[in-house]
């Protein structure tokens, strides 16, 4: 089984970037799963039930979240609906949405679980690690693969919690910081690993922002408003092929000035 992962897609720059670089990797690389992090795929902030729409059609499965699957209120409508929308499950269990989901292909199941991680996260969210024992009882016995997008800030949470469920999902991937991380790797009892996948967006940015804002930011420490930056295409991705007697994983970049 091979899938799929793309990191946070951010904007219409992340969109764009799917349109120019998806058809042919999945011609070439035939995933049978695709998972994206969509949770600023509209606006930089956020996701409409129109760029949802958009993301299934160019071919994504499973489309996971974090911290800012909120950010537009339409959310709030179709959430509840959108089987292929995941937010972190560890958000209290009144919250809206769902944390895991179940998807059949080519007669095996997989499942996906959105976790967020809680340091640096400003969220008090349950504990993911928990969370993750909780769900793995209750599917183990029911499904071939488990799939983690680990949403968070701190490398070491992310890497904490993949020894910690390793041999238990068979992929654990981070997103959140927009910034790849170069330690795809197996671990020792078998899950593929990676830190952080990285931002499908613009070329020259800061984390998928226009770059002069987050600088006059930092100088003057005064709030300012963020805008997607527009210049050039990039896409960041993950390949994991699992077979029986081997798991392999692969670091894509594409990139289009
Ligand atoms: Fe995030």
């Amino acid at each position: 089984m091979k899938f799929l992962i793309i990191g946070d897609v951010i904007g219409r720059t992340g969109r764009n970037a799917l349109k120019e670089f998806l058809p042919s990797l999945l011609k070439e690389e035939q995933p049978d799963l695709v998972i994206a992090n969509g949770e600023n795929s509209a606006g930089g902030f956020g996701i409409t039930k129109k760029v949802y729409d958009e993301l299934l059609s160019l071919g994504i499965d499973v489309i996971t979240s974090g911290n800012h699957i909120w950010d537009k209120k339409e959310v709030l409508k179709f959430i509840d609906q959108e089987e292929r929308l995941l937010r972190p499950a560890n958000y209290p269990p009144s919250a809206l949405g769902r944390g895991y989901g179940v998807y059949t292909k080519d007669n095996k199941k997989i499942a996906v679980i959105n976790l967020m991680g809680r340091v640096f996260m400003g969220i008090p969210l349950d504990c993911p690690f928990r969370k993750f024992d909780e769900i793995y009882e209750e599917l183990k016995d029911t499904v071939d693969y488990i799939i983690v997008d680990f949403h968070g800030e701190a490398t070491s949470e992310k890497m904490a919690f993949g020894y910690y469920v390793d041999g238990r999902a068979d992929i654990v991937f981070g997103t959140h910081s927009h910034v790849p991380t170069a330690d795809e790797q197996i671990l020792p009892k078998g899950t593929a690993y990676i830190t952080d996948v990285g931002l499908t967006g613009a070329v020259h940015s800061v984390i998928g922002m226009k770059i002069e804002e987050p600088i006059q930011k930092f100088i003057t420490g005064m709030p300012i408003k963020y805008e997607v930056a527009t210049k050039g295409f990039l896409l960041n991705c993950l390949i994991v092929e699992i077979d029986e007697t081997e798991t392999k994983i692969k670091r894509v970049k594409l990139k289009k000035e």
